[in-house]
């Protein structure tokens, strides 16, 4: 007899079912209360009795084939979603992690905190300037007027005739003082330039830090006692110092200090030419003139000031012999300073 519905059509549908509410759309449509095959077995009753039977075991057989390719159907949905989902969840445990490289402080800037942290400590305070500066804070505040020789020294970059990137951190000993009465004590960290050609001791842009301490009675038993202390802090403690006379127009006397070489402990060799020292900073008793500047009595007030580069505190601590090479950015070099001090 004929098939009350074409079962290669209801096949091919259930075939083209890609997910399962598709496929449970097509299933209710057949087998569901309401579906195609449903009906035929409420039919069943009125068929004539002769045609009851095959026509019952049509439809019964017709069910069973949708039934098994449903369910045949919904095994490979399953597992291709499984499939899916384990393509989307898998990761790769032997691929090698991200990893993140830690940046580091420069070791100008480690040296530079660590020798602000000993300043500290002797109860200095911080202070700052601008790196844009006047001449006359740079220049003649520091007891440095326009024929002083000494202006040789520190030629720069000017912007017009009256301001320049400051050649040194001592304008902020008068930025300070004019805006201070004594007693002080301050410790002045900053940019310095000058219009030097880059060799291996020398860079038109490096760093500076400043102390100047301001009171009655300063003397210069109070500079050496201090540079003695910061000395054997940052180089060590079997480390000596010695001041030599010298000149710089905003102290009066004037100090070239230098400490032992680290290498031979003072006997002299090739790293300090011979003389067992190396020359760290400058330094002296500060200028009346300069408190006068500042609106201090040089009767009443006195004090010393002393400035030092930081790179060559770098250079002399971590034996680095060209000063560039704390400029070039080779990583290499970089990473050999990372977490020295901080
Ligand atoms: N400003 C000087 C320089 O850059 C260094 C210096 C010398 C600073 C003596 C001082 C000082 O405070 O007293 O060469």
């Amino acid at each position: 007899m004929e098939p009350a519905i074409d079962l290669q059509s209801v096949l091919k549908e259930i075939d083209e079912a890609s997910d399962l509410v598709t496929l449970q759309n097509v299933k209710a449509k057949y087998l569901g209360k309401q579906g195609v095959v449903t009906g035929l077995f409420k039919k069943i009753s009125s068929i004539p009795q002769g045609e009851r039977k095959a026509f019952g075991q049509m439809v019964n057989n017709l069910k069973k084939q949708i039934e098994l390719k449903i369910s045949e159907k919904r095994a490979e949905i399953e597992k291709k979603m499984r499939e899916e989902k384990e393509r989307k969840d898998r990761f790769d445990i032997t691929l090698p992690g991200a990893i993140r490289d830690s940046g580091t402080y420069h070791i100008i800037t480690q040296v530079m905190e660590e020798v602000q942290e000993i300043w500290l400590s002797m109860g200095f305070e911080i202070a700052t300037g601008p790196e844009v500066e006047d001449v006359y804070y740079n220049f003649e505040a520091l007891n440095t007027p326009e024929w002083h020789p000494a202006r040789d020294m520190h030629d720069t970059f000017y912007f017009n005739r009256n301001r320049l990137l400051r050649t040194h951190t001592s304008p902020i000993q008068i930025r300070v003082m004019e805006n201070r009465k004594p007693p002080l004590a301050i410790f002045a960290p900053g940019k310095c330039y000058r219009k030097d050609t880059p060799d291996t001791t020398h860079l038109p842009m490096f760093h500076q830090f400043e102390v100047l301490y301001v009171d009655r009675h300063v003397s210069v038993a109070h500079l050496k006692g201090v540079l003695e202390t910061f000395v054997k802090r940052i180089f060590g403690k079997d480390r000596r110092i010695r001041l030599r006379p010298s000149f710089f127009p905003f102290t009066e006397p004037s100090f070239e200090v230098d400490v032992s070489c680290g290498i031979c402990g003072g006997v002299g060799c090739r790293s300090c030419g011979g003389t067992g020292w190396l020359e760290i900073l400058g330094s002296g008793m500060v200028h009346p003139n300069v408190f006068r500047n500042v609106g201090y009595d040089p009767e009443e007030w006195s004090g010393f000031a002393l400035g030092m580069g930081v790179e060559r505190i770098v250079m002399l601590k971590y034996d680095i012999e060209d000063i560039r090479d704390l400029l070039r950015n080779d990583r290499r070099f970089l990473k050999k300073f990372t977490g020295v001090n901080i």
